[in-house]
């Protein structure tokens, strides 16, 4: 019977272990979980989102607080055009956060960065121009294109001098979605390195509509994959989310799949930065506590425990200091929803009432402060996966006994750590 372990994943020149752990943003797949994937010879990813906060608090920069006083005068406004993000500042937070996980970076494997195009920063072709740009900089391994059609991504990259070296992938969850892709890019002159293919299961935003639960993983990769084949590419295909075991693994790797990228497995780990008292909330979760529903101000349909401090909230928007999510033209959907109840609860008591925002989340300041409990849906397994303690909270892993778990498992099992172990 076979095991993860007995396939490879071939990127150019390299022979790596076919798992890729995936982009987890706003500081969860930090460089700690990265770089630890990479030891173990697989694929870790860091995540650029929200990068000016993970770089303060790493690093001790102060870039959230210069730009809350440069737009301090917002406050209030609910036009926030003028928040614009100053671009070498940019440049220079991805380049730190970056560099310094490179330069962490031991063994085998490789690190990429996950890279959203919904992170529109209120001008989304220039602060994506510079994101993938300073990644590139920063000696990055790889790119993963994630969140977005990205069918421009290529073009504001292809006079890099480091374009055709970096490998660079894309997440699809539709063949249409790759044909366009493929389409636009085919104007580089590059093919992707890989294509991750993400199911209805994965954890956080979903590439599907409201009908989600129609699709299936198994389904969209042997279409993407008798495609590619009808025309002749051969592009490695990763299939992502619901991959809960290895023997879930080999299953697809059996079938012609080059890896798998799997996250859910690792946020309750010691490496991922979660918090955890959020770790021991994955690990509390019952099935019905999951849920997928359309509070992001993305518009993406986001897959997250019901239950975390962010639903409902009603904090006041911060984009003088975040804005990640401003479209270019000042707007938000949280902004927009959070001025109408503003509006409304004015009309009826006019002073001292907190605004409560029922329909839309708070992206940016919740998920900076990791209250926003964005999720895969397996979360509810993975109290199968440790031991429950006397106190009755979970034993948190290590992310190496997780990564060995899918290298090694048959037969659908789960090795649970040794006690006190991790
Ligand atoms: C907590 C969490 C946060 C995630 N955040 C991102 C993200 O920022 N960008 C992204 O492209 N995918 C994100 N994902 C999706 C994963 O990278 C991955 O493709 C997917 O969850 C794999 O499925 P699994 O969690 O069932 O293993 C996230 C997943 C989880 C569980």
């Amino acid at each position: 019977m076979k095991c993860v372990d007995d396939f490879r994943l071939k990127l150019g020149s390299h022979e790596l272990v076919p798992i890729m752990v995936g982009g987890m943003g706003v500081d969860i797949s930090v460089t700690a979980l990265a770089i630890e994937a990479a030891r173990l010879g697989g694929i870790g990813h860091i995540s650029d989102a929200m990068v000016h906060t993970v770089t303060d608090r790493r690093y001790h920069t102060h870039y959230v607080k210069d730009r809350l006083k440069n737009y301090k005068f917002l406050v209030g406004n609910p036009d926030k055009l003028a928040a614009q993000f100053d671009l070498g500042l940019l440049a220079e937070a991805t380049r730190l956060h970056i560099g310094r996980t490179m330069e962490a970076k031991r063994g085998p494997g490789l690190v990429f960065v996950n890279c959203m195009e919904k992170l529109t920063m209120n001008n989304p072709r220039e602060t994506l121009r510079v994101r993938l740009r300073a990644a590139m900089d920063a000696g990055i391994d790889g790119i993963t294109l994630a969140a977005g059609l990205h069918l421009g991504s290529f073009a504001l990259i292809q006079d890099h001098p480091r374009f055709r070296d970096v490998k660079l992938g894309i997440i699809v969850s539709s063949l249409r979605a790759l044909q366009l892709f493929l389409k636009r890019s085919a104007r580089s002159a590059r093919l992707p390195d890989y294509i991750v293919v993400e199911g209805p299961l994965a954890g956080g935003h979903l590439g599907f509509g409201a009908d989600w639960a129609q699709y299936d993983l198994p389904g969209i990769v042997g279409e993407i994959s008798a495609w590619l084949q009808q025309e002749q590419l051969a592009i490695p295909l990763i299939p992502a989310g619901g991959i809960f075991t290895g023997s879930d693994a080999v299953k697809y790797l059996e079938n012609g799949a080059a890896a798998v990228q799997v996250a859910t497995r690792f946020t309750v780990t010691q490496e991922c930065g979660l918090p955890d008292e959020v770790k021991q909330a994955y690990f509390r979760a019952q099935p019905e506590q999951i849920e997928v529903n359309n509070l992001s101000p993305t518009g993406y349909p986001m897959r997250m425990l019901r239950d975390g401090p962010a639903v409902g909230s009603g904090v006041r928007p911060n984009c003088e200091a975040f804005g990640y999510l401003l479209d270019g033209e000042g707007h938000c959907q949280y902004l927009e929803a959070h001025s109408r109840e503003l509006a409304r609860l004015h009309e009826i008591q006019p002073e001292g009432h907190k605004v409560k925002v029922m329909d839309k989340i708070c992206l940016c300041t919740h998920m900076r402060n990791f209250d926003c409990w964005t999720c895969g849906h397996y979360t509810y397994r993975l109290k199968e996966t440790s031991h429950q303690l006397e106190d009755g909270s979970y034993q948190i892993l290590s992310a190496e006994h997780v990564f060995r778990d899918y290298l090694y498992s048959t037969d659908g099992r789960i090795a649970l750590p040794e006690v006190g172990q991790g």
